[in-house]
């Protein structure tokens, strides 16, 4: 960390070099590029409104200021990396990165959609950029404090949304033209459960869309027939406090309000327009709610998780069906959501707008010739009539970069990309 910064200080207050140096040999400065380091900003008062990490540590962002024509823009995004939903791994959360901000990096990479580089990411460059970071296991929705006399957790994502959100009104969201909230993996979870709220914070005629990026989590059941991602969210709902911040609308419409939480409930629910990027064949769904390692006991899928070259037809056949239960429970929304966008490729991925080379590159994924950072930016600027791409079944699509991470052995709690 400490070499990190000092790299920072000697080349620019931001654009520096790229992260790769902090973990390998001299001989890797060579293989340096430039890269757009952000540093983080605490949010100072925020404790006044009880906004609090897990471990009581106050919430952060970082910020990259818009120019030109986009100095009036504003991207928020929020970071993903998985949940805690009880009291034991939540306590083990709140003493990593991921539920304190004293440990988290002070400073944040910006690719992707947040990439401050008009060749990159053609339509945001120019934009407010916001990364919101993630301390709270409840995709930013929780409100409720845990304590029995040895042990204390804070459950306030709800407050470090609204805390956050408050501090950055002054600094220009408040006055606001255009504005997209996005997220990734939880974050985009976070997206669809606070996309109706973020209107109530910008100005009445300004642009407000959001965009969820692998963060539509399917009420599926695993091959054991296990509803493994309803009882993981029942029990985060209920552990953190979830359902007051839920979609009123939706859970006066279900007889279990905790499902809400689920992306196609909510849905039909949400006023501003939304664009829903997913795989539908999207790795963390697939290893920890599909097949989960509890479901999996004997690791009959273990080869089939890290090479979907690997599976064999059953497998293939359960993977197939799980992309047409994705797009069953999206029909609605293809069908009749005028101003929504989608774009459900058909690559083995999870979070395909951070990282550049899944966002727009000369070998970036595409539908129909499209990356997803043009099929992103023609929705939200309105540059063609229909916005929802569909890939064909797997494995007909040739540009996937099918990412599949080497660590499979982890719980929900723990999020693929670490
Ligand atoms: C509080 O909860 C923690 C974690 O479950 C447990 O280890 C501890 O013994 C509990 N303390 C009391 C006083 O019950
Ligand atoms: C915290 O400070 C910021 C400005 O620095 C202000 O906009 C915000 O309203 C304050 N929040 C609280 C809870 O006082
Ligand atoms: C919204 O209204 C304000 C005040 O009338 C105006 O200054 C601003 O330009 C308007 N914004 C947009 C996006 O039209
Ligand atoms: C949600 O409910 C409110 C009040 O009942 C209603 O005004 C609003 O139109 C509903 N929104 C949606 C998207 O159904
Ligand atoms: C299915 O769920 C039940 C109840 O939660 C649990 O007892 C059982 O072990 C689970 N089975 C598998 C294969 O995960
Ligand atoms: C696909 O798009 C690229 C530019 O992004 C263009 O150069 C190429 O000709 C297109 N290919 C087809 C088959 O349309």
């Amino acid at each position: 960390m400490a070499s990190e910064m000092k790299m920072v200080k000697s080349v620019n207050a931001v654009v520096a070099v790229t992260v790769a140096l902090l973990t390998c040999a001299p001989w890797c400065i060579y293989a340096q590029q430039h890269r757009l380091l952000v540093s983080m900003t605490i949010v100072r008062n925020a404790s006044a409104l009880g906004a609090l990490c897990l471990d009581g540590s106050l919430p952060a962002y970082h910020i990259h200021r818009g120019f030109g024509a986009g100095a009036k823009n504003w991207l928020l995004q929020f970071e993903g990396g998985g949940w805690c939903n009880d009291i034991e791994s939540c306590l083990d959360r709140a003493k990593t990165r991921r539920g304190s901000t004293r440990l988290m990096s002070k400073w944040e990479v910006f690719s992707g959609i947040l990439s401050n580089d008009a060749s990159l990411n053609p339509d945001f460059y120019n934009w407010n950029r916001v990364k919101l970071r993630y301390c709270d296991g409840a995709s930013f929705a929780g409100d409720e404090v845990y304590e029995n006399g040895t042990s204390l957790l804070y459950f306030r994502g709800q407050k470090i949304w609204e805390a956050i959100i408050l501090d950055l009104l002054p600094k220009g969201l408040g006055q606001a033209r255009k504005a997209l909230l996005s997220g990734c993996s939880a974050g985009g979870l976070a997206s669809f459960l606070h996309c109706d709220d973020f209107t109530k914070y910008v100005p009445s005629n300004a642009s407000v869309k959001c965009l969820s990026d692998a963060g539509f989590f399917l009420d599926e059941r695993d091959i054991s027939l296990n509803h493994t991602m309803r009882s993981f969210y029942k029990d985060l709902v209920s552990l953190q406090g979830v359902e007051k911040n839920l979609d009123k609308n939706c859970t006066g419409s279900l007889p279990f309000p905790e499902l809400c939480i689920f992306p196609q409930y909510a849905l039909r629910f949400i006023t501003p327009p939304f664009f829903i990027l997913n795989s539908a064949y999207d790795v963390y769904q697939f290893h920890h709610g599909l097949v989960p390692p509890s479901a999996d006991p004997h690791g009959h899928w273990n080869r089939c998780k890290l090479n979907p070259a690997a599976c064999d037809p059953d497998q293939l056949d359960i993977l197939q069906g799980f992309r047409r239960d994705m797009l069953v429970a999206l029909a609605l929304f293809y069908k009749y959501s005028g101003r929504g966008g989608m774009y459900i490729n058909s690559c083995f991925a999870h979070c395909q707008s951070e990282s550049q080379d899944t966002w727009f590159g000369v070998d970036s994924p595409r539908i129909h010739n499209k990356t997803i950072a043009e099929a992103v930016g023609d929705w939200y600027f309105s540059r063609r009539i229909t916005n929802k791409e569909v890939d064909c079944a797997y494995p007909c699509d040739t540009t996937c970069h099918n990412l599949i991470p080497v660590n499979t052995s982890s719980g929900l709690v723990e999020d693929l990309r670490d």
